[in-house]
């Protein structure tokens, strides 16, 4: 039987993909789908890293919150996708609960995710440093841990094929 009321929110370190899974997912399941950064920046009118530069990472946070709490009482989005820090903030996960959403961990290794953040040509602020990205990758892993659902992003699968595992797993779709 198809779940088509679930509502999700993708959520995973920063180049672990959560942006192309859930465009893949929006096609899979023929639905909209939100991106958390860009409506921050829609709404900002500057790009997410002026923002943390400019107004510091506590007032980012502060903005990340507000639109996620507009995003979560006005669309009808089937499938957002948060910034990788949005996860470990508490207020953010009780909102994200209290409106009944589920949760999803795109879990993958620093390796994938320090590869995919090299190649990208957005400019990650609190992604600057190897070291220091290392060490937050590995903080953050017990706070992603409380998402209700892990899907782990093997490097032999593509982010499509992630896309249709949830897509049958989580929404009980079949494919032929
Ligand atoms: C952040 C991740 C970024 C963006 C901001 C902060 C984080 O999003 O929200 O730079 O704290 O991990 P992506 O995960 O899409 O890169």
């Amino acid at each position: 039987m198809e779940n088509s009321s679930q509502r999700i929110v993708l959520t995973g370190f920063m180049g672990v993909g959560k942006s192309t899974v859930a465009r893949f997912l929006s096609f899979l399941l023929e639905c909209e789908r939100i991106d958390l950064d860009t409506v921050i920046e829609e709404s900002e009118k500057r790009k997410i890293a002026a923002i943390i530069e400019t107004d510091g990472l506590t007032r980012f946070r502060e903005i990340e919150t507000e639109n996620l709490r507009k995003i979560l009482q006005k669309s009808d989005a089937k499938i957002i996708a948060l910034g990788g820090g949005a996860w470990t903030i508490e207020e953010n996960r009780n909102l994200i609960k209290s409106h009944d959403l589920t949760s999803i961990w795109l879990e993958s290794n620093f390796q994938h995710c320090w590869r995919n953040i090299l190649l990208s040509k957005r400019v990650r602020p609190l992604a600057q440093d190897k070291k220091q990205t290392r060490k937050l990758f590995e903080e953050r892993q017990k706070v992603y841990c409380l998402a209700d659902w892990h899907f782990i992003i093997r490097p032999e699968l593509t982010s499509f094929e992630i896309a249709k595992q949830i897509a049958e797993e989580v929404f009980l779709i079949k494919f032929n």
